[in-house]
């Protein structure tokens, strides 16, 4: 294609619509369009959705509100909506919003050029397919050239689990794993475009199943890629949690010392009642053994409050499991019924009040959490990443192991190296460091571990 075109993608949710969102840019640039961030200078506009709960999916038809002006005054603009608000809610966004051109399903966005070419020619295109064939296959082999030091890589997509308040299995379908040896070769053009961490990606990424491949014999293949420092995955489910990925915590340097891992509820009532398949017990006792492997790990879990039939009693039981665990981060969200899940057909749902006052609660309780946690590495010398620019001039931003955000002065020659920092201050949501001098000579530093009394564990 001779003239270039320019395209502004939104991105919403979670890291994969993030990871999406770069092989969608990467996919159409090589039909002709290039990345702006101004959605006034755009020929198409994409909207990667999210809708895992209701407000998420709110936003993607406000948005479109807004952006059917700009249609408006520009007739050629294309306006597309891809994710998990196109997958579930396709036609009716097409019915509610003309101005949309076309809708692509999180399985199916590797038809979007043909799919462009069919809204230039004057229709309008819908694609929810779960496709036979592997989206993956079918875009070019890694994103975009980068120079970013940290890249997300989806290794598992999907949900087989069918928790009772969750969308996952249906706008992503059934858990499906990427063969090791792609997974492998996209993380080495990665590396050799200058990305030092990788996150590995799934909605139930710790049920990686690649053949004889599990999680952890891809980490462990991972970590041999020269140049490769730093490895993290996300998000787990407790019950995929196998001895071989906790004892890796302890024996791979590279793989980080944080673990994500979602619990939603400390009371078995309530846990049964989502269809977690685990207790509050089985939970502590995982959390427990990734302590014995790996002394300094920062733990960081997801809360679902105001589930249906939850009773106050049943949210001081989650109260308590935050107590006994000491998060060093968590996310914490009110009930939101989903269509089609078996939960919003529940007739007994919590008040909207009674949910409010425990998400204040919890929330409460899990920023002291972290305030804590982040206090307890001040004076410490932890290794970081420094991933990008500050606000102010000759201010950088790392992020420690234990995924904390920590600003600090130093040049730019420095992104993307791993230095030795000192921690000097902490606040709630970020840390402030020096870097000690003569640390940065490489990006082949092993993980420091603070002592481990001295983290709020
Ligand atoms: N309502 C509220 N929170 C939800 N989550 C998933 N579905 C819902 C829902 N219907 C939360 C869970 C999950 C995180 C990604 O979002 O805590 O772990
Ligand atoms: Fe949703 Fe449960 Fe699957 Fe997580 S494990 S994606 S919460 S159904």
């Amino acid at each position: 294609m001779s003239e270039t075109k320019k395209l502004f993608i939104k991105t919403y949710g979670c890291q994969m619509n993030v990871y999406d969102s770069e092989r969608m840019s990467g996919l159409l640039e090589s039909s002709g369009y290039e990345t702006t961030d101004s959605p006034e200078q755009a020929d198409m506009i994409l909207l990667n959705t999210c809708h895992i709960r209701e407000k998420a999916a709110e936003k993607v038809y406000s948005e479109l509100g807004r952006l059917k002006s700009l249609k408006a005054e520009r007739p050629d603009l294309m306006l597309g909506v891809t994710g998990c608000v196109a997958q579930a809610e396709g036609e009716e966004i097409m019915r509610r919003q003309p101005a949309v051109d076309l809708v692509v399903g999180p399985q199916a966005y590797h038809r979007l050029p043909q799919m462009a070419e069919k809204v230039r020619a004057g229709a309008r295109a819908i694609d929810t397919d779960f496709p036979e064939e592997d989206k993956f296959d079918h875009l070019p082999r890694g994103p975009r050239a980068r120079r970013a030091p940290t890249a997300f890589l989806t290794v598992q997509e999907g949900c087989d689990k069918f928790c009772a308040f969750c969308v996952v299995p249906y706008t992503r379908g059934a858990e499906v794993s990427r063969p090791p040896e792609r997974i492998l070769a996209e993380a080495q053009d990665l590396v050799e475009r200058g990305v030092v961490e990788i996150t590995l990606l799934g909605q139930n990424v710790n049920a990686y199943n690649g053949g004889d491949w599990s999680l952890a014999r891809l980490i462990r293949q991972l970590a041999a890629i020269d140049g490769l420092e730093r490895i993290r995955f996300t998000t787990s489910h407790p019950n995929d949690m196998t001895d071989d990925l906790i004892a890796a915590h302890g024996e791979e340097p590279k793989l980080m010392p944080y673990l994500h891992l979602p619990v939603q509820s400390g009371s078995d009532r309530v846990l049964k009642a989502m269809n977690r398949k685990h207790t509050a017990a089985s939970y502590i006792d995982i959390l427990r053994r990734m302590r014995e492997a790996r002394p300094d790990i920062a733990l960081s879990g997801d809360f679902i409050v105001g589930f249906p039939g939850e009773t106050d009693e049943d949210f001081e039981a989650t109260l308590a499991l935050c107590d006994e665990v000491g998060y060093a981060q968590a996310f914490s969200f009110k009930y939101s019924p989903r269509p089609g899940t078996p939960a919003a057909a529940v007739e007994q749902q919590v008040p909207e009040e009674a949910k409010a006052e425990r998400l204040t609660a919890l929330q409460q309780l899990l920023g002291e959490q972290q305030s804590a946690f982040n206090q307890a590495t001040v004076g410490k010398r932890l290794p970081l990443l420094l991933e990008r620019r500050g606000k102010h001039a000759g201010q950088l931003v790392g992020r420690s192991p234990y995924m904390q955000s920590v600003h600090l002065e130093a040049p730019d020659r420095l992104l993307g190296r791993i230095v030795e920092v000192e921690i000097l201050s902490a606040g709630p949501n970020s840390l402030a460091g020096r870097v000690v001098t003569g640390s940065h000579s490489s990006g082949q530093h092993e993980a420091v571990r603070p002592d481990q009394e001295s983290l709020s564990a």
